[in-house]
């Protein structure tokens, strides 16, 4: 059964943390979520392997299913301005059970990826700081079990130490405050969109045709392998890049006008995202070939491609990188907290993961738990498996916001929304359809894991979550 909305709703005017985030905050919040690993890494992986210079439509296609789902969450965060985010709108819509499901779920997208982004980040900080000399020995810069092809191995290493290292300095950030944490993103994400638009100007004029002819690449017979089929898949590969917008929904108790900047914030981070992923990927396609694109780091492999006088770039987009990276991890450190907080608040965890600090007003011990267990992920657990799940895990968080909007619009039509859904039931119909087909292009192993995940999420579910909700309701 679904709880009493207007209890949630009073929840969202608890003042226990700090408002002080307006719209310019939120949305670049939401930038410093979204844009990451996704188009400094996998844009030239997914060009390479599946798409080719096709990876554009890839990129309008998966930038289209997160518009329908940002939708989505938008009229739910104008409605409902709990931390929560996707938790809290199931447990409006669809009850306990689901609210649970998806609380669990959304530790996959937001604990996890930190985790994956800070390995990346750990990556290119290394090759950045090899450049000018200083070396770190390859037995503190990866974890001791790695998947290779013939299973889990050792790697000989001990530990992912700069993985650690950066998810410690951001919970640090974030457990001082939400003002200094949201400077610290403005500043980040000032350099890392600077850095893009002066990839896209500068690369521009280097665009040569031939690189983006054929524009899909005939496809080899495989499914997924070039042609159309191809471009279905590096749309699937390249959500990555979309994940973070709904990150936004978390700062709602933080917001100073939640019903009108939080949808502000979804929506323009998405679009402003999408536009930069265009032309990115429009300028890097044309300037090499996509063949030369399957490496850690294409962007600055297409730049070196252009001959010594643009060398004066690489270091620039060398910082960009890593400054993109830690955004992501900033923000993902962000919303996992407050989504406990909120869960916490509702009796589903202990109550002290509702404690907020006096004098900082952050919800510090769900900031710390989380920084020490993405910690511990990032320096010492298999990374690979992990990062797989966080696509498949957000993708069912959007499918279920979206089909809790139906469900809300059809219970409880009345409800003040600040902002509304447009064409209902077409987007949030489109919202549930488009994110179920990229869970469905996603490989077998990962829904396996997405299994093994929720079916552990289940087991605390009843041995603890379910008691203490009842001790809580009787209160
Ligand atoms: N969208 C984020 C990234 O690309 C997760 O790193």
């Amino acid at each position: 059964m679904a709880v009493d909305i207007n209890k949630l709703i009073k929840q969202s005017e608890d003042s226990s943390m700090n408002r002080t985030l307006g719209s310019l905050n939120i949305t670049l919040l939401g930038i410093g979520a979204i844009i990451g690993a996704g188009i400094f890494v996998l844009t030239g992986q997914a060009a390479a392997a599946y798409a080719g210079p096709g990876i554009v439509i890839s990129f309008l296609i998966s930038g289209f299913a997160c518009a329908f789902a940002a939708l989505c969450y938008a009229e739910f965060a104008s409605m409902i301005p709990v931390s929560g985010s996707a938790y809290t709108y199931a447990y409006a819509t669809l009850g306990k059970t689901v609210a649970w499901i998806i609380g669990w779920d959304l530790i996959l997208e937001y604990l996890f990826s930190a985790s994956t982004v800070a390995v990346g980040w750990s990556g290119y900080m290394i090759s950045f700081i090899k450049d000018f000399g200083i070396v770190i020995p390859d037995y503190l810069t990866s974890a001791p079990l790695i998947q290779s092809a013939n299973g889990i191995i050792a790697s000989g290493a001990i530990i992912n130490l700069p993985a650690m290292l950066i998810i410690g300095i951001l919970t640090a950030v974030l457990y001082y405050g939400i003002r200094e944490s949201a400077k610290i993103n403005n500043a980040v994400v000032y350099v890392k969109v600077g850095v893009i638009l002066l990839f896209v100007f500068v690369g521009y004029k280097y665009i040569n045709l031939d690189n983006r002819t054929p524009f899909i690449p005939e496809n080899t017979g495989s499914f997924g392998e070039f042609g159309w089929s191809g471009i279905l898949r590096g749309a699937g590969v390249i959500f990555f890049a979309y994940i973070g917008f709904d990150a936004v929904s978390t700062v709602a108790q933080e917001a100073k006008n939640p019903k009108r900047d939080l949808p502000i914030g979804i929506i323009v981070s998405l679009i402003v995202s999408t536009i930069l992923y265009v032309a990115v990927s429009l300028v890097l396609t044309g300037i090499i070939n996509y063949k030369f694109l399957g490496v850690p780091d294409p962007i600055a492999v297409g730049i070196n491609s252009l001959g010594d006088s643009l060398m004066w770039l690489l270091p620039i987009i060398k910082i960009g990188a890593p400054a993109g990276l830690s955004s992501v991890i900033l923000v993902m450190l962000l919303g996992q907290p407050r989504i406990f907080y909120s869960m916490s608040k509702d009796g589903f965890l202990p109550a002290i993961f509702s404690k907020i600090h006096k004098k900082h007003k952050t919800p510090h011990v769900t900031t710390i738990i989380t920084g020490v267990v993405a910690m511990v992920i990032a320096g010492v657990l298999l990374i690979g498996i992990l990062g797989e799940l966080v696509s498949i895990g957000t993708l069912l968080a959007f499918a279920i916001v979206s089909a809790g909007i139906l469900v809300l619009r059809y219970k409880q039509p009345d409800l003040p929304r600040g902002f509304r859904t447009p064409r209902v039931p077409f987007v949030p119909i489109m919202g549930v359809l488009t994110a179920l087909a990229l869970m469905i292009a996603l490989p077998f192993d990962t829904w396996l894991r997405l299994l093994i995940w929720m079916g552990i999420g289940m087991l605390i579910y009843v041995l603890y979550s379910l008691p203490n909700l009842k001790k809580f309701e009787n209160q």
